[in-house]
């Protein structure tokens, strides 16, 4: 058993994961490079970047600052960039989406560029509105079409056969409209448990849909070949089909595309219509994105009397280091494919969010289901949204607008910008691991838990701050730690003080309700979109799960995902496990 002591700031929590994953290896395997020479690699060509900036106001960035921002923890960019920078390798952003024309040249495009962006280290999100339905008439022949899902099954299987840069299995996300004449066989193409397990299904929704559910009306299905309508179908089946099989497995889940697209800062070059693996960025077609989260437990510091406050001027001087090392590697990143360099040179988006948030509020002593921390993840959020847009604008006095500026919703208003979006929220399941803080905007998901190491080790983790105030208040005990790892619910476990319950408050402990609110609270102030799962109890209905997809919509979230406990064999894919 190991317990990990409270993890201090330059103390790789992870090594283990560092090694396995990301560290550099020579011929023979052998790791060869230490954390420290990985983050002493990525400061190096990220600092060497800057001095070749052509700046007229010629600050830079120099190595020490990017060494210091990652060695700290205090920010990590996506696992690409971990993996990749100061490498042959070079490609340093996590999602890429492709469009896919409805022809075989189309269709074998996108499995080349497929296996070209996963060999990179990198993901896919697809839409699959274009393709013509399955059976449908090809050159004049009847009942000939392969179909949206069964090209679901060819671009599952063909990012599988590419391990991501080598190290692990990538993450994919599928998109079908509502009004495709497949949508029913989408909805459930996820039903077979261990099929299609790298990917995740989403459906997307516009208002109206919405509008129709409510008043009981019909759905047209239009085939995508020849703007025909094929069938209706009633809103309310659609619905409840979708609503029925996200409770069986958790797929598809539901974006709100015209939310989406109310706030696409870019709409002069077209809507959008795709969604990143995980679903943190919604993107034009080829679009790519680098993402990087500030570490929140970092943003803390100790007061005399031992309680912890939020450190805003430390938050102050990481945020735009950090957007300036997200700018810099746009330019630094070797795209797999080259539609993907073009666009994604012209809108210059970058995902910088936040990581460890249940952890800082664990340590700021309030409950994660509570209006105390609806009113702090909204005042971080909208703290380095600000701050983090106003990097932007000076980057683009300095280094230039992004190239589409022109035409952009920033232009109408009156503001210069480097980057067409700057903030998202990502799942940061292995970044968080490294940084040892829990995932993303998260609740905590156990306060012990056993991890399994691709080796079949298993390692008992215990959250550090658990094991410090179990220890400070005398309740700690190896029985205790015994008794959470089988049921996993620190509420309902006897001996632990009502105080000490609320505050470790985990996932499950947290209402489907509070989810989507904190979901709500962060993506009130994320320009992009906000990568969460909204968790349900083993019991919960059918109706639970239809009553939070509406509180999604009402709420103005892009997407919403949701996962009821046990209802898939295999845990979820993109947890950073060692998958
Ligand atoms: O922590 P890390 O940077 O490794 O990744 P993340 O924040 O969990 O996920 C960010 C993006 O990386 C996701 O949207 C996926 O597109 C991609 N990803 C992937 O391709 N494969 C995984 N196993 C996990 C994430």
């Amino acid at each position: 058993m190991i317990i990990l002591e409270e993890p201090q700031k330059s103390l790789y929590v992870n090594n283990r994961l560092l090694e396995k994953r990301y560290l550099r290896t020579d011929v023979l395997g052998e790791t060869n490079e230490t954390p420290d020479d990985m983050f002493r690699r990525i400061a190096n060509i990220f600092s060497s970047a800057e001095e070749g900036q052509i700046s007229r106001n010629s600050h830079v960035v120099n190595h020490d600052s990017y060494y210091n921002l990652l060695a700290s923890l205090d920010f990590l960019p996506n696992s690409p960039t971990l993996l990749n920078a100061g490498t042959e390798n070079g490609q340093l952003a996590s999602c890429y989406v492709l469009p896919i024309d409805d022809s075989v040249n189309g269709i074998g495009d996108a499995l080349k560029q497929t296996m070209l962006i996963h060999k990179s280290g990198g993901s896919t999100g697809f839409n699959l509105s274009s393709i013509r339905p399955a059976q449908d008439k090809v050159g004049g022949r009847d009942r000939v079409a392969g179909g949206p899902i069964g090209l679901l099954n060819l671009l599952s299987v063909t990012a599988d056969y590419i391990k991501q840069g080598g190290v692990r299995r990538g993450c994919n996300t599928a998109l079908l409209n509502l009004d495709h004449p497949d949508i029913v066989e989408f909805i459930g193409a996820k039903r077979d448990p261990g099929r299609l397990t790298n990917l995740y299904t989403t459906v997307s929704i516009k208002d109206n849909f919405m509008d129709r559910v409510t008043s009981g009306s019909e759905l047209p299905l239009v085939n995508p070949r020849n703007g025909q309508t094929t069938a209706t179908v009633s809103a309310c089946d659609i619905f409840d089909l979708i609503v029925d099989q996200a409770w069986r497995t958790g797929d598809p889940g539901l974006t709100f595309i015209d939310t989406v697209n109310k706030n696409n800062p870019i709409p002069h070059l077209g809507k959008i219509e795709y969604m990143s693996g995980c679903g943190e960025e919604a993107l034009l077609p080829f679009e790519s994105c680098i993402l990087g989260s500030i570490n929140l437990v970092n943003m803390l510091k100790k007061e005399l009397d031992g309680t912890f406050s939020i450190d805003w001027q430390h938050l102050s001087q990481t945020i735009p280091l950090s957007v300036r090392f997200l700018d810099t590697a746009i330019d630094l990143n070797h795209y797999p494919i080259l539609q993907s360099e073009l666009i994604s040179r012209r809108t210059r988006k970058i995902g910088l969010g936040v990581m460890g948030f249940a952890d800082m509020l664990i340590r700021l002593g309030v409950p994660y289901n509570s209006d105390k921390a609806l009113g702090i993840a909204e005042a971080i959020m909208s703290f380095v949204q600000d701050i983090a847009h106003e990097t932007s604008h000076k980057l683009a006095l300095d280094r230039g607008p992004f190239p589409a500026y022109q035409g952009s919703v920033y232009e109408f208003e009156g503001i210069t910008m480097r980057n067409a979006s700057v903030t998202s929220i990502a799942p940061t399941g292995s970044i968080s691991l490294i940084a040892g803080v829990s995932s993303g905007i998260e609740p905590l998901f156990g306060t012990v838990f056993v991890r399994n190491m691709l080796d079949g080790e298993k390692l008992l983790e215990v959250n550090p701050f658990f094991e410090r105030v179990a220890r400070e208040q005398g309740f700690f005990s190896f029985a205790l730690l015994e008794r959470l790892v089988s049921k996993n619910r620190l509420d309902q476990i006897e001996g632990v003080p009502d105080s000490v319950k609320k505050i470790f408050v985990t996932a499950h402990g947290v209402s489907p309700e509070w989810h989507v609110k904190i979901q709500a609270a962060f993506q009130k102030y994320t320009d992009n979109a906000v990568s969460k799962t909204v968790n349900f109890p083993r019991e919960a209905s059918r109706d639970d799960i239809a009553k939070v997809f509406a509180l999604a919509y009402q709420q103005s979230l892009k997407g919403i995902t949701v996962y009821r406990d046990q209802s898939r064999s295999e845990q979820p894919l993109c947890t950073g496990e060692e998958g």
